[in-house]
């Protein structure tokens, strides 16, 4: 299909100048660009329309044209679609990337001052929003909430749950209430003897929820996540993610105020719950905590590269209940750094060749997606999982490992299932 594509876009080319044949006229032959629009809808609508993540529209020929400019400079930059890994030893489930025919399609058609893909030029869908299959348990915040810090304001909610619920989160969504003022959020579940300490702390505030500006939740695994254009979680069939029975469940949102439009926010969480799965699942965070005592990067330093390797066998068993017998599946893998991030790598060593499950060359903060692996990648007792990454200074400061966002971090989570 991509050939022949190739092929009818080769032979609309127009000749080159005094190379146009004597039987047509002095103007060279009209292109035909309905392919762009085949392109922008499959690679770009889904975010840019109406009601979508980003905050312009892309479904008329007029947005686009208007647009091109702008995204001439974002897909040479690779700034979009936003994708910021690039070719791994691993596939990943969902690659948004241009391939090099589409990439040139839209350059070429940039170039070309963004002609009309046709008359008149036909209006583009969106494909269907992402919802989950079922929902079992839908959580919202007990009340709307205004931001109350700018620009960011870090806030935790206590949703009470119906009745007890136990078994596994095999699809999840946070559906926020106001898209422009949540810029991102996470939602995850405590022990029961927690839920005590949350209400004090929610009854101490007088505003709904409490300031958790301070405080970093805890190493339990998220069960569902919201990030732009990273809606729906939706782990591979079989498996899921367990739910402490009677478990605190805490909605951590972060607010950006400078988007506050006066309509307040009430997010809420949808979950698909199974009973029993094949193959329980549980996140490790593999982090700097090692590399605490030195900097990140020395003052005067202007780039720095830091790596580790933990053998599989000193992380599975401390960090999660997975039974690691018979070894490990890894079955996505996340990256997180700050604002100095360069580049990064995640990796599985086994006898000292590496497999790379996910090289990202351009970090994106704003872009911190969860890549899920086509096939899930076997790990075994003997071999290691390893981070790395590359951090550049902004202005020769000495930069240190930390939480916030003047510190530096380098986390490399995996989600992992027992190896049958
Ligand atoms: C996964 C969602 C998503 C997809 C897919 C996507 N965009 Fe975007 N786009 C956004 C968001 C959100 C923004 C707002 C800026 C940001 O957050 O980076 C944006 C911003 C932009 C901008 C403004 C400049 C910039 O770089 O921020 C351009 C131009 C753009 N997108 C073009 C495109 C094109 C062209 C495509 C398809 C080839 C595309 N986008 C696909 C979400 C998306």
């Amino acid at each position: 299909m991509r050939l022949v594509q190739l092929l009818v876009v080769a032979a609309c080319t127009p000749a080159p100048d005094g190379a146009t044949d004597a039987s047509s006229s002095s103007s060279p032959p009209e292109r035909d660009w309905s392919e762009v629009a085949d392109v922008v809808e499959h690679r770009c609508t889904g975010c840019h329309s109406p009601d979508r993540v980003a905050p312009f529209s892309m479904t008329r020929w007029e947005d686009v044209q208007r647009t091109a400019p702008a995204m001439g400079v974002a897909i040479e930059t690779r700034a979009m679609p936003p994708w910021p890994a690039t070719d791994a030893d691993v596939h990943h489930v969902g690659d948004r990337r241009l391939t090099d025919t589409e990439r040139s399609l839209l350059l070429d058609w940039i170039d070309a001052g963004a002609p009309a893909w046709g008359d008149p030029p036909r209006a583009l869908t969106a494909p269907p929003a992402p919802e989950l299959t079922r929902v079992d348990l839908r959580l919202e915040m007990p009340e709307a909430y205004v931001p109350q810090t700018s620009p960011d304001d870090i806030r935790c909610f206590l949703l009470e749950l119906p009745g007890s619920v136990s078994g596994y989160v095999v699809e999840s969504r946070i559906a926020p209430g106001n898209r422009s003022l949540v810029h991102h959020a996470n939602f995850v579940d405590f022990p029961s003897d927690l839920t005590e300490d949350f209400r004090a702390l929610q009854d101490a505030d007088p505003e709904p929820g409490w300031d958790c500006n301070q405080w970093q939740p805890g190493a339990r695994p998220t069960l569902a996540v919201w990030l732009p254009g990273h809606e729906v979680l939706q782990l591979p069939r079989g498996t899921g993610l367990p739910v402490e029975p009677d478990a605190a469940m805490l909605l951590v949102v972060h607010y950006w105020e400078p988007a506050y439009d006066g309509v307040p926010d009430r997010s809420a969480v949808e979950l698909m719950i199974e009973d029993e799965v094949q193959e329980p699942l549980g996140y490790v965070t593999l982090r700097h905590s090692s590399w605490r005592n030195g900097p990140v990067l020395e003052k005067g330093e202007t780039t720095a590269t830091h790596a580790a390797l933990w053998d599989i066998e000193d992380v599975v068993r401390p960090l999660t209940e997975i039974d690691a017998r018979n070894g490990v599946l890894v079955h996505s893998v996340m990256l997180h750094m700050h604002d100095f991030g360069d580049r990064g790598r995640m990796v599985r060593e086994r006898d000292g060749s590496v497999l790379t499950l996910l090289d990202i060359d351009r970090w994106d903060f704003d872009w911190q997606l969860d890549y899920a692996l086509q096939e899930p990648v076997e790990v075994l007792a003997g071999d290691a999982l390893g981070v790395s990454c590359t951090h550049h200074s902004h202005d020769g400061q000495r930069v240190m490992w930390g939480d916030t966002t003047e510190d530096e971090m380098c986390n490399g989570r995996f989600l992992l299932g027992a190896r049958p």
